[in-house]
């Protein structure tokens, strides 16, 4: 039934409003004696010049009875509607048993593409936690963006070009040591590199060496690209660790080097537009209407950039996937880069430039270790899943010695618990890393929400999966209608974290069902109820709970497990 819906097609009768605004005022109240749907007046009270309150009263005078409501009350400035619970409960436990997999989804954006950029790491670096967050929240907005019916394309810009490969060859090439690169290639490309800096802060004829190698590579010199090429393998096969850890996949690693013979197309066609501008020898394009720094095509010594790949990148896009969106999940220091080259195609005449979103997030912070690759003393990601495996371990140890498949356990759980952690904000938002909250088994965590799944499968393991008869007027109290109410807005979260590219908004769901449950569970005794049938129709609840709880992880990324 969707309650919304009536509440706005029997409302816009009386009332002048179009009833997608009424839909859209609907609130969920936030307490239970304040019904399930309310409809504020304030916004009445301004047109109909009469007190929000009157309103309330008059119209629900009006409305009468309506189909799916057992009773309709006017409180204050609001009209406060209660479900027929019986029929709603049916019908969402119904819902989420029948559909399963697939409760939640739609086919709302069917027929659109949309292009989801994340990662985007750079090869021969390590990758670290920073990465982690927009490989996550793009990973999660690509499975939103797919459970409502739009193609999601997933895009590993790589940052596979520029100078700082002509420094990689050139240090390599003095100081590399072949068999430490084929253990610990990041380790070892990251050592010379390092080196290479500590080198030419002393002698900075070495930066021109840097240049002159990168030249080399983008003339297609064999040498060159014969050491770029491995070093992109040797880069790739190490990120496919990470990325097999994280269960995330991509559809495309066109990155920056893809693009190097795209690039002069775009750059005639900002000249032949008139809008290529010289200053101080590079060639830009002004955007001084818009009060900000001019987006670089080529540099004075007539290299391209990284802007200039991420224009030919947007052409390219557009080409390909004709996106209805085009979203980059990348973090917030790059807001004037993306503003400057967004603008630049929007000044070339294309209005899809609009289309082009970018996506940003706050830092990663450890309260007592740096970020920095130059300096090298920089937090490998890979070493912090570990670590999280290792600690989950030793908690499952503890908690439940006699587990049987730890290993494969903790590394879903201790995975999850630091993916959960970083979707758990807003994105803007920055992460201080801290094991003790994140791991912990309480508290608004990933072990958790994955343990509550857990204690559920036991149930069902000892009980049965209530697939016997069921009568859902027997599911009186308030903890079974608020845990239906909490599944029954699932869609609504994952409309909303669309809306708002915010994952955090499913992951909160996930917390609120288990939150739910857990009051269900810790008031009522399953096993002692009244009857068989009130025990299966309990049973099928708990079902229904567990599948909802395993889409919303499924679409932050985390797997479930049955016992931990
Ligand atoms: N490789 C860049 C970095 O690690 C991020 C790339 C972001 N994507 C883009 N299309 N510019 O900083």
């Amino acid at each position: 039934m969707e309650y919304k819906n009536i509440i706005a097609e029997n409302l816009c009768k009386h009332i002048d409003m179009e009833k997608e605004t009424i839909e859209r005022l609907v609130e969920n109240p936030p307490k239970p004696e304040m019904g399930d749907f309310a409809f504020p007046c304030f916004q009445l009270a301004k047109s109909m010049k009469k007190a929000p309150n009157m309103i309330a009263q008059d119209l629900k005078g009006l409305l009468g009875n309506l189909d799916g409501f057992e009773k309709i009350e006017a409180f204050g400035p609001y009209i406060n509607f209660f479900v027929a619970k019986n029929d709603f409960m049916k019908e969402i436990i119904e819902k989420v048993l029948n559909e399963k997999e697939n409760y939640g989804s739609t086919k709302e954006g069917v027929g659109k593409n949309v292009i989801v950029e994340y990662c985007s790491a750079n090869i021969a670096k390590p990758f670290h936690v920073g990465h982690l967050y927009t490989t996550m929240i793009g990973n999660s907005l690509y499975k939103i963006f797919n459970s409502q019916g739009y193609n999601a394309i997933g895009i590993n810009h790589l940052g596979d070009w520029g100078t700082q490969f002509g420094k990689l060859i050139y240090a390599y090439n003095h100081w590399g040591d072949e068999k430490a690169l084929e253990e610990e290639p990041i380790k070892e490309m990251l050592r010379v590199y390092v080196k290479f800096h500590d080198e030419a802060e002393k002698n900075p004829v070495l930066d021109d060496e840097g240049r002159k190698h990168f030249k080399l590579l983008e003339d297609g010199n064999e040498e060159e690209v014969k050491l770029w090429t491995k070093f992109k393998d040797l880069s790739l096969k190490e990120f496919d660790k990470l990325f097999n850890m994280l269960n995330v996949k991509f559809d495309s690693f066109a990155g920056e080097s893809f693009y190097q013979d795209k690039m002069d197309a775009v750059i005639d066609e900002i000249e032949s537009k008139g809008l290529l501008t010289e200053s101080n020898g590079a060639k830009v394009v002004m955007l001084e209407e818009l009060n900000i720094p001019p987006c670089i095509i080529k540099k004075a010594d007539g290299a391209t950039i990284y802007a200039t790949r991420d224009l030919a990148a947007m052409f390219y896009r557009k080409k390909t996937y004709d996106f209805y969106k085009n979203i980059y999940v990348v973090a917030k220091d790059q807001s004037l880069h993306f503003k400057q080259v967004f603008s630049t195609v929007k000044k070339m005449g294309y209005d899809w430039a609009d289309d082009c979103i970018h996506v940003p997030f706050g830092l990663v912070r450890f309260p007592d270790k740096k970020l920095s690759t130059r300096k090298g003393d920089v937090v490998f990601l890979e070493d912090l899943l570990n670590e999280a495996v290792v600690k989950t371990e030793e908690i499952i140890n503890e908690k439940n010695p006699t587990l049987e498949n730890k290993k494969e356990v903790a590394k879903k759980v201790g995975i999850g618990a630091v993916v959960f952690a970083y979707l758990k904000n807003s994105r803007e938002r920055d992460i201080i890393f801290d094991w003790d909250e994140m791991l912990s088994f309480e508290g608004e965590t990933g072990p958790y929400v994955q343990y509550t799944y857990a204690r559920g499968k036991s149930i069902l393991r000892k009980l049965g999966e209530g697939t016997g008869e069921v009568d859902y007027s027997k599911l009186v109290s308030e903890e079974e209608f608020e845990l239906v109410k909490t599944l029954s807005g699932f869609n609504n979260s994952i409309k909303q974290a669309l809306d708002k590219l915010q994952p955090s908004i499913v992951t909160r769901f996930t917390i609120d069902v288990a939150k739910a449950f857990n009051k269900f569970y810790n008031s009522i005794n399953i096993s002692n109820s009244e009857d068989e049938v009130t025990k299966n129709t309990r049973l099928a609840l708990v079902k229904a709970t567990l599948q909802v709880i395993e889409n919303g992880l499924h679409l932050i990324g985390l797997e479930t497990v049955d016992e931990m």
